[in-house]
């Protein structure tokens, strides 16, 4: 049984306490990443769900079986999880656009006249892929080590005069992005389920796609509702670190001493 089952839980922590829930989450279309901080009883209202009933399915789906791609990450060090997601979730849509770059204009070529749709699934994950590939190289180069050093010495930044939360933002923003582009491919793709006539080509395509939606979802479920939020909290324990040893009241966020003008 869930633990701790309560309404008034957001879906984002339902899920961190609970990861063998994702798997109903997303049969149900819950949004448990971008969308993670209503509570169960808001998102299940806006997807006219009864909250009892799924509680019934999660309880069921952990009967049965683990959470969707292991929780051995739930017990990582927060440096540790954005190696994770680098080795993971970056190598695998990086591994999965590299295959669907090859299979999809295949697929198209063969079946766009019975499917007119795929022309825009193309679109969509051409643009899709142009995005993840330019939002993982900014976390790697920029945002990640930036954490790392927050978590590891608590060092404020002495690169740019702004916080953490300012390219946290431009990352959650782009989730948000990408999230919609993934809901666009599942809506053309009928729910990800391949049409009678598709060829092997054509369901490994749908399998795929899929398998890059459902791997991203973690993906973004661990940074903006696990690693971004430690993020955050690390540096405000810096400040206040830098202010106590500055001996003076100096205003959170502006970052005085060690930061220079610091600003969210
Ligand atoms: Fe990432
Ligand atoms: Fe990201």
């Amino acid at each position: 049984m869930a633990t701790d089952w309560d309404n008034t839980k957001t879906l984002a922590q339902l899920v961190i306490e609970e990861p063998g829930a994702m798997p109903v989450l997303e049969q149900l279309g819950l949004d448990y990443c971008c969308r993670g901080g209503r509570t169960i009883a808001e998102a299940c209202a806006e997807r006219g769900l009864e909250p009892g009933s799924v509680r019934a399915m999660i309880d069921g789906a952990l009967t049965d079986g683990g959470a969707q791609g292991g929780n051995a990450w739930t017990t990582l060090g927060m440096s540790e999880l954005a190696d994770h997601i680098e080795q993971t979730h970056h190598a695998r849509a990086r591994e999965l656009f590299q295959r669907l770059s090859q299979v999809v204009p295949r697929v198209v070529a063969a079946h766009s006249a019975e499917h007119p749709e795929l022309v825009e699934v193309a679109q969509v994950l051409s643009g899709l892929s142009d995005e993840m590939h330019d939002h993982m190289v900014r976390e790697e180069r920029v945002l990640f080590p930036w954490l790392r050093r927050l978590f590891s010495h608590g060092s404020l930044h002495k690169g740019p005069p702004w916080s953490v939360r300012r390219p946290i933002d431009c990352m959650v923003h782009d989730h948000d992005s990408v999230s919609a582009g993934l809901s666009s491919l599942k809506r053309l793709l009928s729910g990800f389920v391949a049409p009678p006539d598709a060829c092997g080509s054509y369901v490994s395509m749908v399998d795929m796609v899929r398998d890059l939606t459902l791997d991203t979802h973690l993906h973004i479920h661990k940074e903006n509702n696990v690693l971004f939020p430690a993020g955050i909290r690390a540096e405000a324990g810096a400040e206040m670190a830098a202010r106590e040893r500055c001996g003076s009241a100096v205003p959170s966020g502006s970052g005085a001493c060690e930061l220079g003008t610091h600003t969210a």
